[in-house]
């Protein structure tokens, strides 16, 4: 099988690293991808987000099956391109992609499907963002409304700063969501759906504040685990049959069916399971420690879903590991990331026992030189017996990395790992 992946990210270079490890898959073509992708597929300098460019990639390569990662180019209507060649795509069409694409769109459809969530409150003005936090009261949770690789979310209690956000949101000719707080955990469960079936994956936990004990800004993720000792006996079944599948068999009664993974981002309050959002792709970096688990080779999985035959493939098989992954992050991220500095140790923190560091934000330079270039810079994964084992290695694997002014967080999975 040959097979095109897009996208540049960790989780992409997680996905890749399953695929090459699929015996069904011949040839592994990347694009961008980045120099931790380079190790295991074939990079092609294309625009992810140009959906005739990868379209004509995918023609050019003969590829058997696109899998699409990030959420930007699903949006911007890759997959669309792609399937017009009549080319089998993992990932939904851009107005699937809505899901993600608008939080106001995505609660429609929950409302819809009788899905279980925040009320929103969808502003355009300051007024409406007053009448809003009166309304819901503190922590207050506010949302761009569109896409915003990971920045558009502020959940605080100072009322200043969740205004300062909104207006910021309205003043770039946005709309803002503005939403009752969840109170209780979060889970993260992915679902892969072919437009009518929908097979769930395990779930994991995200931490998504900067640093340590959930303090400071929100990110796009500092670090990961799987499986949750402490979830609740059929939490998946629950969420498949209260979330996943009424959101797939609405969105189908629409015309626009979902292919590819219906990213389940879930708080369990205390009044019960509720949807935080939708995302329309594999998270990251939850999908690193989820992929490390699956024993199913991962490509023809892939390819039943992007077919319409997910109802006909065998139960998952999962590795009874446990994974922990640890995002590093340039210096100065989330809120303005440095880039350019050297990043060596990753072949030493790769001998510490089932540790596999995972690129995201790397670059080489004209010298070879690995170099970081964005934001999250390196997922440190590991798998053990254990919550406890896999994060001991996934710490030892970070330690031997160097990475100046880098930062990471020193508690993923900790609390987990000790209620165990
Ligand atoms: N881990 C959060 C996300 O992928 O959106």
């Amino acid at each position: 099988m040959i097979i095109l992946l897009v996208g540049t990210g960790a989780r992409e270079h997680a996905l890749a690293r399953a695929l090459s490890l699929d015996p069904a898959v011949t040839q592994l073509h990347a694009a961008p991808g980045n120099p931790g992708i380079a190790d295991v597929a074939t990079l092609h300098g294309v625009d992810a987000t140009n959906p005739v460019a990868v379209a004509s990639l995918a023609s050019q390569l003969k590829a058997d099956l696109v899998v699409v990662g990030p959420e930007a180019p699903l949006v911007a209507g890759v997959a669309d391109a792609v399937r017009a060649t009549g080319i089998p795509v993992f990932g939904p069409s851009g107005q699937a992609a809505m899901l993600e694409g608008s939080k106001a769109f995505a609660k429609e459809v929950m409302a819809a499907a009788n899905v279980p969530t925040a009320e929103p409150r969808v502003c355009t003005t300051t007024a409406q963002l007053e009448e809003a936090f009166d309304a819901f009261g503190a922590p207050h949770v506010v949302k761009d409304d569109g896409l915003a690789a990971g920045k558009g979310v502020v959940v605080t209690s100072d009322r200043a700063e969740a205004l300062a956000h909104g207006e910021a949101i309205l003043a770039a000719g946005g709309v803002v969501v503005v939403e009752d707080f969840l109170d209780g955990p979060e889970v993260s469960l992915f679902c892969l759906c072919d437009g009518t079936t929908v097979v769930p994956l395990q779930p994991a936990q995200d931490f998504k504040r900067a640093y340590d004990a959930d303090a400071g800004p929100n990110t796009g993720g500092m670090g990961a685990y799987s499986p949750l000792p402490w979830a609740p006996e059929g939490l998946v079944a629950e969420v498949v049959r209260d979330v996943a599948q009424p959101t797939v068999d609405e969105m189908a009664r629409r015309g626009t069916p979902f292919i590819g993974v219906l990213y389940c981002g879930l708080a369990l309050t205390s009044k019960g399971t509720r949807v935080v959002e939708f995302n329309a792709r594999f998270g990251d970096p939850e999908t690193q420690v989820v992929l490390a688990r699956l024993a199913t080779p991962l490509a023809g999985v892939l390819m039943a879903a992007a077919q319409g035959r997910l109802a006909e493939i065998d139960p998952l098989e999962w590795r009874d590991d446990a994974a922990v992954t640890v995002v590093v992050a340039a210096e100065n991220y989330p809120a303005d990331p440095r880039k350019g500095d050297p990043i060596t140790g990753i072949d030493e923190a790769e001998q510490v026992e089932t540790v596999h560091v995972l690129h995201a934000g790397t670059a080489l330079d004209a010298d070879g030189t690995l170099l970081s270039n964005g934001g999250r810079v390196l997922s440190v994964t590991a798998l053990g017996a254990t919550l406890t084992e896999a994060r001991e290695r996934a710490y030892a694997g970070v330690d031997r990395i160097v990475l100046p002014g880098s930062h990471h967080r020193r508690d993923i999975a900790a609390k987990a790992a000790e209620e165990a």
